[in-house]
């Protein structure tokens, strides 16, 4: 099955987690995942942000606070959904934060810790952590989301460039290690999108001509899906701009 024969119907009645969805990306997917009948479990560091998500299927909308850069923080926000949720179908590991612009020579090394442990340690604590409720899914999914200077470091990206190049790496290594219990593990970059993190990186930037997060969805839409088996992959969300009606 490929992403122009897919159908939307395909992704419903399913139990999603995504992290960081009270802005930007995190959001637009909320927001969409919900409006396609499934029950979305949503976490951000303010939970009072998360009033933004709007009343379309609420009683389906599961909010939870989550700051990543805690360890007591994931175990209790993975207690709390193992008390209410049976089975996660797709987890979306879509939080993450910039750190510095900055040359290596100039990091400040305790944002420096910061960062890889929110980006990429704790992304795999949590994940790790989910695991058992995502093998109880008939069809499980993670999607990692990634950035182009995950795939090509870049020179004053440092430690959220380094994070994600680890991302990319454990997309590979559990997408290895689960294909034999069906769960699909892909990576995806949304390229440069209108959010809080890409103005804190370019802030002169006019977001106008960027694509928004909604523009940025279908390939997030298909590997949430019953119908995408690829595993391994690192997906550019913004080839597939278009490519679904929603
Ligand atoms: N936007 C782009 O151009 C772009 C390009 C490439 C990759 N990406 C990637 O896409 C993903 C989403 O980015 P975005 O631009 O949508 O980001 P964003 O608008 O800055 O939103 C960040 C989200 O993460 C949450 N968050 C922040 N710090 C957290 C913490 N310590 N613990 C838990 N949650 C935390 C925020 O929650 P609060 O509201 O509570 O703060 C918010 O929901 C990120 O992984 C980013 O690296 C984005």
């Amino acid at each position: 099955m490929s992403i122009e024969d897919f159908k939307l119907s395909s992704v419903k009645n399913k139990t999603i987690l995504i992290t960081g969805s009270s802005r930007g990306i995190g959001h637009a997917l909320c927001e969409k995942l919900l409006s396609m009948n499934n029950s979305v479990i949503g976490t951000a560091k303010n939970i009072e942000h998360l009033n933004s998500i709007s009343v379309i299927n609420n009683d389906k909308f599961f909010p939870i606070q989550l700051d990543l850069e805690s360890i007591d923080s994931i175990n209790l926000m993975v207690a709390e959904v193992k008390k209410g949720f049976d089975k996660i179908d797709v987890l979306i590991n879509n939080a993450s934060i910039l750190g510095e612009m900055k040359t290596l020579e100039d990091y400040n090394y305790e944002t420096w810790k910061n960062v890889i442990n929110i980006n990429m340690n704790h992304q795999y604590y949590l994940t790790k952590n989910f695991l058992p409720l995502i093998k109880n899914s008939k069809k499980g999914s993670i999607i990692n989301v990634s950035s182009s200077v995950g795939r090509f470091p870049r020179e004053k990206w440092g430690a959220y460039s380094v994070s994600k190049v680890g991302l990319e790496a454990l997309t590979e290594i559990f997408s290895q290690e689960l294909k034999e219990v069906d769960i699909i593990v892909n990576s995806v970059n949304p390229g440069g999108t209108a959010t809080d993190m890409r103005r804190e990186a370019y802030p002169d930037e006019d977001q106008g001509q960027l694509p928004s997060p909604i523009d940025i969805l279908p390939i997030f839409i298909y590997l949430a899906s019953d119908d995408a088996t690829e595993s391994g992959m690192k997906f550019n969300a913004r080839e597939y701009i278009g490519s679904m009606e929603f």
